[in-house]
């Protein structure tokens, strides 16, 4: 069985084919960069509705497949941007409609767990999902996708985008702080807001921008905004696994894929007898594969939609999934 998967909830459009096992056999994308500012959501819904169509013929030719092939079109029904879910979806129902087959909508964060049990090791993780727009702990558990904790404002990658942009450093700024945090050498003052279950960042950026002000180096700021903020995601994905009860841990979200977050998950890990799982980090940003695959593992699980159902959500919540596919 062949999926194809569209994912466009925010800046990045991606189309992704996957078989049965979870192989990849295509994962290619295609992202809004703004020349300054942030993304407007309009902005970049052109961009995917411009992108959308040369991707999903780029991802057959990779693959290697007709999209005669192709048994299922899955893609991205929320959360995220409005305008961008809207010309996914339309992009979705077109190509299913054209190929006479089934769709299936799937919740965009459910695919970033699903995608690391599909290409690790990890069977019941739980997930520190750490992106741009989203930071959510997330667990299975009664029959659903549950999140035990999450931001109470910005995204731990907007957090990060936005201090590099006031910083002057271009887009996406996580990257080339995480490469100046290797010179930092003292640890600046900086909040560390956990409040029971949840973190906050906003405090953070300000208190940073405030230390950049008074003429700390890059370097420095960089290093203690990365050991704070990453502390404290460490510790509610600790505290979520105690919880549980459960000893897998698995990263997603762009994020993921930064060595010191990935360094202080696997020692907590290893302190409590628990394994860590980070995917290969093109299925850790967003990405088509993870929507192909979730999407056929629902399918698979029973899932069945019309084209009245394929309405996108732009709030649509973790715990809205009924997770039959695991049962
Ligand atoms: P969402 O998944 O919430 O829709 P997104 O589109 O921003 O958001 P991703 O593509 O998963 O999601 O992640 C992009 C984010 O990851 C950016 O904020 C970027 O700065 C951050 N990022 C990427 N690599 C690293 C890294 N090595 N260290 C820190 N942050 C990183
Ligand atoms: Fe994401």
């Amino acid at each position: 069985m062949l999926a194809l998967g569209i994912e466009g909830t925010a800046h990045t459009v991606g189309v992704g084919i996957v078989d049965e096992t979870c192989r990849v056999l295509a994962n290619v994308y295609d992202m809004v960069r703004p020349e300054k500012g942030g993304i407007h959501p309009r902005e970049a819904a052109n961009h995917h509705a411009d992108a959308v169509v040369p991707l999903i013929r780029k991802a057959a030719d990779v693959a290697g497949v007709d999209l005669g092939d192709l048994d299922l079109v899955a893609f991205s029904q929320g959360p995220g941007l409005g305008p961008c879910l809207r010309t996914v979806a339309t992009a979705a129902r077109a190509l299913a409609v054209a190929l006479d087959r089934p769709i299936v909508g799937v919740n965009h964060c459910v695919a970033h767990l699903e995608i690391g049990r599909g290409v690790t090791a990890a069977k019941d993780p739980v997930l520190l999902y750490v992106s741009g727009g989203n930071t959510q702990v997330i667990a299975f558990a009664r029959g659903r996708y549950r999140v035990f904790g999450e931001t109470l404002d910005i995204g731990i990658g907007n957090m990060l985008d936005k201090f590099a942009r006031e910083c002057g450093l271009p887009f996406p700024g996580g990257p080339i702080l995480e490469k100046l945090a290797r010179d930092g050498r003292t640890l600046l003052p900086l909040p560390y807001s956990v409040k029971g279950m949840d973190v906050a960042f906003s405090g953070m950026l300000t208190a940073a921008l405030a230390l950049r002000r008074e003429g700390k180096s890059m370097e420095d700021l960089a290093f203690s905004i990365q050991e704070v903020a990453f502390a404290m995601l460490t510790e509610v994905t600790e505290r979520a696994m105690a919880h549980l009860d459960n000893d897998e841990v698995l990263l997603g979200g762009g994020v993921a894929c930064n060595r010191r977050l990935q360094g202080m998950v696997d020692r907590m890990a290893a302190d409590r007898g628990a394994r860590m799982f980070v995917p290969p980090g093109d299925l850790c940003i967003d990405n088509g594969a993870m929507i192909a695959w979730t999407g056929l593992l629902m399918h698979r699980g029973g899932v069945r939609m019309n084209l009245s159902e394929t309405v996108v959500d732009q709030r649509y919540r973790t715990d809205e999934v009924a997770a039959i596919w695991r049962a």
